[in-house]
């Protein structure tokens, strides 16, 4: 099989040269790439020249796919592939051109979260459209133990809503949310320190873009506590920044990792394709 696997920062993060999605069947491949997922947090699987069945066939070997609460984006005939792109066809857009620029695990607002995003690359600019990652495991594991005794035991809330709207208002393709959409972005409570369902490893769970407070907690003292967590998450030591290549297909971690995608000129196009996995209850 041949597998290549390359740390790519000291943090978190490695390239795989060799493997090959369309292989669908090919279980020896996909134990090698889930070992090499939960040794790194997230796996850039290089040069992936796959049609979206591919990606749909390697991604349901992890889990059921969820489909993205925004429908209007999902790739024709593919509701499990969501579009994140700024390209445009007949006067509409095909993808979320701004999706996930903010930090955030997947999902993180409802009660399952997603397990695993897999993003692959049809079309990048030629240069900006990175992706920051961020290692939660590593974020829990320097953290001073004062700030540490402040979070154990307790819960966070977590919130799409607030977020969606906030870009909504610079997006005009980002419609108001229908009554179907609200039910199903309520809200969901986890612990602030959850334990990894296959590594047993314990990790920060807590992000700028989705949690909205601390339960049980007053309000303000929840703020202050939570813009600590964000600012010492967001340090440069926990985190690596994906230059894409193309065919990229990056596999992430969300049960030990958060994301940021960064913007780019808009005269560029980005075109990816995303499906994501649907987990487990935090705990
Ligand atoms: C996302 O949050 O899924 C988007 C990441 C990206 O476009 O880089």
């Amino acid at each position: 099989m041949g597998l290549q696997v390359n740390r790519l920062s000291e943090v978190l993060g490695a390239e795989v040269i060799g493997a090959d999605l369309s292989r669908q069947d090919d279980d020896d491949q996909a134990a090698a790439l889930h070992r090499a997922l939960l040794d790194n947090g997230i796996i850039v699987i290089r040069n992936q020249h796959i049609a979206p069945d591919d990606q749909i066939a390697f991604s349901r070997r992890f889990g059921k796919l969820s489909v993205h609460v925004l429908t209007d984006f999902q790739l024709p005939g593919y509701p499990e592939i969501t579009c994140i792109s700024n390209k445009r066809e007949n006067g509409k857009a095909v993808g979320i051109a701004d999706a996930g620029r903010h930090w955030h695990s997947d999902q993180a607002y409802e009660r399952i979260p997603a397990m695993g995003s897999l993003l692959h690359a049809q079309e990048i600019p030629p240069e900006g459209g990175d992706t920051l990652f961020c290692n939660m495991y590593a974020v829990l594991e320097a953290m001073p133990e004062s700030l540490r005794a402040r979070i154990e035991g307790k819960y966070a809330i977590f919130n799409y809503q607030r977020e969606y709207n906030r870009f909504k208002s610079g997006n005009a393709d980002r419609k108001a949310l229908t009554p179907e959409q609200i039910a199903r972005t309520t809200g969901a409570t986890h612990p602030i320190i959850r334990t990894h369902p296959e590594t047993g490893r314990k990790a920060l769970y807590v992000s700028e873009g989705h949690t909205e407070t601390i339960k049980d907690m007053d309000p303000e003292e929840a703020e202050d506590l939570l813009q600590e967590l964000f600012a010492f998450s967001k340090r440069p030591e926990f985190i690596y920044r994906h230059v894409w290549q193309p065919h990229d297909l990056i596999f992430w971690d969300n049960r030990c990792t958060m994301h940021n995608a960064v913007p780019y000129n808009p005269e560029y196009t980005r075109h990816m394709y995303r499906t994501t996995i649907i987990g487990d209850v935090p705990v």
